[in-house]
């Protein structure tokens, strides 16, 4: 196996992975060097795809305030969120924005030349600055060219991480990668790491993620011993796109869209009088699927899908060409549907996992040596249900943190000595794929049958007796699955590629089901119908899932609350 020696590794190159690496190459100076490995290219990673905003309080003379942010973020986790993480999220936030503004970020403008912002679900006040609905490919396009401006941090492209190295003692000592183009595996001995490489992504059909967003790094830290936290949530976005799933970003309604059912009533009105259409994305969520359970949806006959619309004509054309333009240029593409004149069929779409790595406030996992930011990480700052416009923050906010901790932990380090055995192990397991018998299991249907488990099993309202047969039907798929391929070519093996995504999301897919059977109350994003009220008294506290020689073991932690007790979530 090639070794590649550099002193920290960041697998993952969306926005957390580089605003990671651009820390670290700061920090460390032009001798510390950074080697970013990522399956993809970096502008294909899916943080390009995020469309609303990026929520920070920039103008508190004008009304907005820490506070209000904190409020916002604390109540929309359903009390779930560490507080102590939330009041450091907002205070860094503003500084991330002008950050990247120093960059070259081009941010939206107010009249007054200002960085305009505008309304995200469950924020209080206009906080998401944006640059069209284009905000992750804006902002991926700035942190890329920012660390090609460094010459010490290098790119791997193209390589999947496959399996975390330690030492004997259990520090961390590197990463082990399967290099796409060339069929070698590849050892990026390091000092320090951070996992960036998003949450568990596309475990739904229905879903918001690109195709590459598969649960590889968080299968690798739970392998490595590395405990999971809050797993259980599922963010499910108000508004995908019928029937291909693509986002509808949630400042359409920003911009002041309303969600109608086939009655035409503004239906969110009932649901939460206050913020409407506005309220957060696991009330707006319910709201839709209960308008279709029942009868007051429609139906896409070709998808089977149900819906309810999106109405933008209520929004100035012009408003819709300047600040929406993305989203009226997919519903022209993707459906023939000009949101000027006709409203989009939409229905809720599984976007983001709130839990994740279980890390510190500091972003640092239980290996010394090893942090993790953005999605794949659970800080905890989105608790039981995030609020849009805050992942792109908490990505930028724990990218910084994590590179900075790094690169200090690198230099005061000396080189790792990793146990040989993982890495003859690592070997092992992927050579075994490729040069094993064809499976006699096709992965690709394991695949669909497990989104498909997903979708039926742990969806918006789930229930006991649902995701005990949920969990019985992965562990099946689990059991028959095989690390196998048909195709033994080495170089772009994407079949090879393709059954370790499957492998890791038949993993974490068990451990969501697992977590969700556990909590028995209903909280932010995880509803219940057989336990539908929130239990403080039993489970106001974070579940971790362990790995152990059986398989994984329930392990908790509690919530850090310093200013909000919890309290009823009205909106
Ligand atoms: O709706 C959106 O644009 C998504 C934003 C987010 O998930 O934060």
């Amino acid at each position: 196996m090639e070794v590649i020696d550099c002193d920290v590794v960041v697998v993952g190159s969306g926005l957390a992975g580089l605003r990671a690496a651009i820390e670290a190459a700061r920090v460390g100076g032009p001798k510390l060097r950074v080697a970013v490995v990522t399956k993809t290219q970096p502008m294909r990673s899916h943080s390009v795809s995020a469309e609303g905003g990026t929520a920070a309080v920039l103008y508190p003379e004008e009304g907005d305030s820490f506070e209000s942010h904190m409020w916002d973020t604390v109540k929309g986790s359903d009390f779930l969120a560490d507080q102590d993480a939330v009041e450091l999220f907002v205070r860094e936030a503003p500084k991330e924005i002008i950050q990247l503004e120093h960059w070259g970020m081009p941010w939206a403008r107010r009249e007054d030349g200002k960085i305009a912002q505008r309304y995200f679900g469950g924020q209080s006040y206009p906080r998401a600055c944006f640059a069209e609905d284009r905000v992750g490919f804006f902002e991926m396009s700035t942190l890329y060219t920012t660390c090609l401006r460094h010459d010490n941090i290098e790119f791997y492209d193209e390589r999947c991480a496959t399996a975390i190295v330690h030492e004997d003692g259990g520090r961390f000592a590197g990463v082990v990668a399967y290099d796409i183009k060339s069929g070698d595996l590849e050892y990026f001995r390091a000092k320090a790491g951070i996992i960036a490489t998003g949450g568990a992504g596309r475990l739904y059909p229905f879903a918001s993620f690109g195709h590459s967003s598969t649960p590889d790094g968080l299968a690798m830290a739970f392998r490595a011993g590395i405990p999971l936290k809050d797993m259980e949530f599922v963010q499910f976005h108000p508004t995908g796109l019928v029937p291909s799933g693509i986002l509808i970003t949630e400042a359409s309604r920003g911009e002041g869209g309303i969600l109608r059912n086939s009655k035409g009533e503004r239906f969110m009105e009932r649901y939460a009088p206050k913020m409407k259409d506005l309220a957060p994305r696991d009330i707006v969520s319910r709201s839709i699927m209960t308008e279709i359970r029942e009868g007051r949806g429609f139906k896409d006959e070709e998808s089977g899908y149900e819906y309810v619309l999106l109405d933008l004509t209520v929004i100035e054309p012009e408003k819709i060409v300047k600040r929406l333009t993305s989203i009226r240029e997919i519903c022209l593409k993707m459906r023939g549907i000009d949101p000027i004149s006709e409203p989009i069929p939409v229905r809720p779409v599984a976007h983001y996992y709130m839990g994740g790595i279980d890390v510190n406030i500091s972003g640092a996992t239980e290996m010394p040596g090893l942090w993790a930011a953005g999605e794949a990480a659970c800080v905890s700052i989105n608790g039981a249900n995030r609020l849009g416009s805050n992942s792109t923050t908490e990505c930028l906010v724990w990218g910084r943190i994590t590179g900075a901790e790094a690169a200090r932990f690198a230099m005061s380090h000396d080189d790792p000595d990793p146990t040989m055995a993982t890495l003859q192990q690592e070997e092992k397991r992927i050579y075994d794929v490729l040069l094993g018998p064809a499976p006699r299991v096709d992965p690709y249907d394991v695949k669909a049958e497990l989104q498909k488990t997903m979708e039926e099993h742990f969806h918006v309202f789930r229930e006991k007796g649902s995701m005990e047969e949920g969990l019985r039907k992965i562990r099946k798929l689990r059991s028959e699955f095989e690390m196998g391929v048909v195709d033994k070519s080495r170089r772009y093996n994407t079949n090879l590629v393709h059954v370790l995504e499957v492998d890791a999301m038949l993993a974490v897919s068990e451990l969501i089901g697992a977590a969700a059977l556990h909590r028995t109350e209903s909280r932010g994003a995880h509803y219940r119908v057989d336990a539908p009220k929130r239990d403080d008294a039993s489970w106001l506290k974070h579940i971790l899932l362990r790995k152990t020689a059986e398989g994984f073991a329930f392990d908790y932690k509690p919530v850090v609350i310093t200013k909000y007790q919890p309290q009823e979530r009205v909106y």
